[in-house]
């Protein structure tokens, strides 16, 4: 059984196709990158798995499980978390106070509402103890709008780690960050319990190749090649897509 599989995947926005036919599974436990060049769909396939829109066409299982029709909702209750390119912190709030907001919202309400103050304090104890093993702990009573752009994307992993899930989808963690900030988001990705599956979208295949067992390369909304590493290396079209794309996201 694969922990996802997407299959025959399709697309249209207002007639434009986006996605054609998109396929690929992804194994328990393996880290798999989705790369490609801006336009390309990866966001789009994401919000495809996480059940933010319905595809056109083609079907999405979760451990066997079908759930293309399946509400983002119950997709997360089924295991299933992911962040989003443009952040989605409370920027007034500190670090702390938004993981304790991202263990509310997992809460379920009934026992929100039996036993009100103890019921915080387990919430509580819940958000520092996802908190204490981060470096980011540090911080926890800053302003999330104080951080440095690194650590955001380091805590909105963290919240997406929140509710234990078995599977993962990072949109571009790595976005927007220096050099010396994407050496600290990298290492955390590689710390997250191996028994969770990870599919994240990453521009830079080399920071790409130091996190994912395998790679998809997405290109004008279809899956040119998957591989490991030197598969995709060696792959003629994948240079000849990656040559005419130029620093794009500098
Ligand atoms: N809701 C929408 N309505 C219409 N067109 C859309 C919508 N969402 C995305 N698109 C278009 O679909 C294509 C794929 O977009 P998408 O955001 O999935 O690309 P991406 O690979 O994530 O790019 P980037 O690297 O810039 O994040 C683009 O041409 C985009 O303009
Ligand atoms: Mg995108």
């Amino acid at each position: 059984m694969n922990a996802l599989e997407v299959n025959r995947i399709s697309v249209n926005f207002g007639g434009v196709k986006v996605l054609y036919d998109c396929s690929f599974s992804v194994d328990i436990g393996e880290k798999r990158a989705i790369i490609g060049p801006n336009g390309a769909g990866k966001t789009t396939l994401f919000n495809i798995i996480s059940g933010v829109i319905k595809p056109t066409g083609g079907d999405i299982r979760l451990f066997g499980q079908e759930i293309t029709a399946y509400p983002a909702h119950r997709r997360a209750a089924l295991g299933l978390a992911r962040t989003f390119q443009i952040t989605n912190l409370f920027p007034n709030l500190t670090v702390l106070e938004n993981v304790f907001m991202g263990v509310q919202a997992l809460t379920p309400t009934k026992y929100l509402f039996y036993r009100r103050t103890s019921s915080c304090k387990k919430m509580l104890e819940d958000a520092e103890s996802q908190l204490k093993d981060w470096d980011i702990w540090d911080k926890k009573d800053q302003q999330v709008r104080n951080l440095s752009h690194g650590e955001q994307r380091q805590l909105e992993i963290i919240l997406a780690l929140s509710g234990k899930p078995k599977v993962v989808l990072l949109d571009e963690p790595t976005q927007g960050l220096s050099p010396a900030e994407t050496a600290l988001v990298v290492p955390m990705i590689n710390r997250i319990d191996p028994s969770t599956t990870i599919l994240f979208i990453e521009h830079d295949m080399d920071v790409a190749f130091k996190i994912a067992d395998r790679i998809s390369v997405l290109y004008q909304g279809r899956i040119l090649v998957e591989g490991t590493e030197s598969q995709i290396r060696g792959n003629r079209e994948v240079a000849e897509v990656y040559l005419g794309m130029g620093d794009h996201h500098a």
